[in-house]
């Protein structure tokens, strides 16, 4: 009788720690990418896990910010973004700390994480040359270094020197060609600009398409996405991609990834999220949801990349664009790229 009690007293207890350890169990993200494209596969995570995450997006300067401020009381424990610059910013600024994951050193390319472990690629975002067929023969195109000959003066549209991804792709110039051959190569191919630089990818996409230029540098997945878009359908068919430097180095690629943060309250659920976003499954949702390239390697990508075309991805250690994402400002500020 009085062993029964103990039994049911201990498994009470045991059933009421276990609940609070699962109500427990969360993680807070900020994010820099948007709601929709990142949502439901945090909702996945929690539904195969018990995790409960706490989701807040922003920009993400801002999201820096915040987190520098909220200092050692930051609620944050994954930061996502969009771009290696940034999380190279977020190392530099301190406001991240290593994980030693046996999962994430395996499933992840070297080049696509930080050194020291202090963030971790987790879809790869390719910026290749789009062309429009008719105006250019392909096999007049080789490389990007190429863009900046004369025979493509007023032809090239591409946003401005602000943006970070123009950014990555002359950092990953300069830790190629050195800093000399860059500086030249950006005067240069300055002067091929159909246009002073204005909005954002899809623009150029569209400029392409409506005969203001004959050349648009953008990602893939703005491409993608606006071939899927009913309005910007006809634009986008007007271009043809082109995979530059597949006889060299291979195609300048970026990264979205995540860092866990210094002062994060639920580190292992931190980790524990982004080693599920490297799970064969998660890699092929969250790649195909925005048309992104998996970081994993043999995980399928989707219909609309596909028909892009493979191709070779440069293997620069990705840390080098945030190293080097100073100097390639200032060196495309000289070089009058607005
Ligand atoms: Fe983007």
């Amino acid at each position: 009788m009085k062993l029964s009690r103990w039994v049911i007293a201990l498994s009470g207890l045991w059933l009421s720690t276990g609940l609070s350890a699962l109500q427990a169990a969360e993680v807070n993200v900020y994010s820099a990418r948007q709601q929709e494209l990142i949502k439901p596969l945090l909702d996945k995570f929690t539904a195969e896990t018990g995790v409960k995450v706490n989701l807040i997006t922003g920009k993400p300067d801002e999201l820096l910010t915040r987190i520098k401020q909220e200092g050692r009381n930051s609620p944050a424990d994954v930061l996502l973004s969009t771009d290696v610059g940034r999380l190279y910013r977020a190392k530099e600024l301190s406001l991240v700390q290593p994980v030693q994951s046996e999962i994430l050193n395996k499933q992840i390319p070297a080049q696509y994480r930080d050194p020291a472990n202090l963030w971790f690629g987790l879809t790869m975002r390719a910026r290749p040359i789009l062309y429009v067929p008719g105006k250019i023969d392909p096999k007049e195109l080789s490389t990007i270094e190429n863009l900046a000959d004369a025979k493509w003066r007023g032809r090239i549209c591409i946003r401005s020197s602000d943006n970070v991804y123009n950014q990555s792709m002359v950092s990953g110039l300069i830790a190629t060609l050195g800093k000399e051959a860059t500086a030249k190569w950006a005067s240069d191919f300055a002067k091929n600009f159909a246009q002073p630089p204005k909005g954002g990818d899809r623009d150029q996409i569209k400029a392409a398409a409506a005969g203001v230029c004959d050349i648009a540098i953008a990602n893939t997945y703005y491409l993608a996405a606006m071939l899927e878009d009913p309005k910007d359908k006809s634009a986008a068919s007007a271009v043809k991609v082109f995979w530059p430097n597949q006889q060299d180095r291979g195609a300048h690629v970026n990264i979205s990834g995540a860092a866990v943060l210094k002062h994060a309250p639920n580190k292992a659920q931190a980790q524990q999220l982004i080693e599920y976003m490297v799970s064969a499954q998660a890699q092929q949702w969250y790649a195909e949801v925005n048309h992104e390239y998996p970081v994993v390697a043999g995980v399928a990508t989707s219909e609309i990349l596909k028909s892009f075309g493979s191709f070779k991805a440069d293997t620069l250690s990705l840390d080098q664009l945030g190293a080097l994402n100073q100097q390639a400002l200032m060196l495309m500020d000289k070089a009058g790229w607005k």
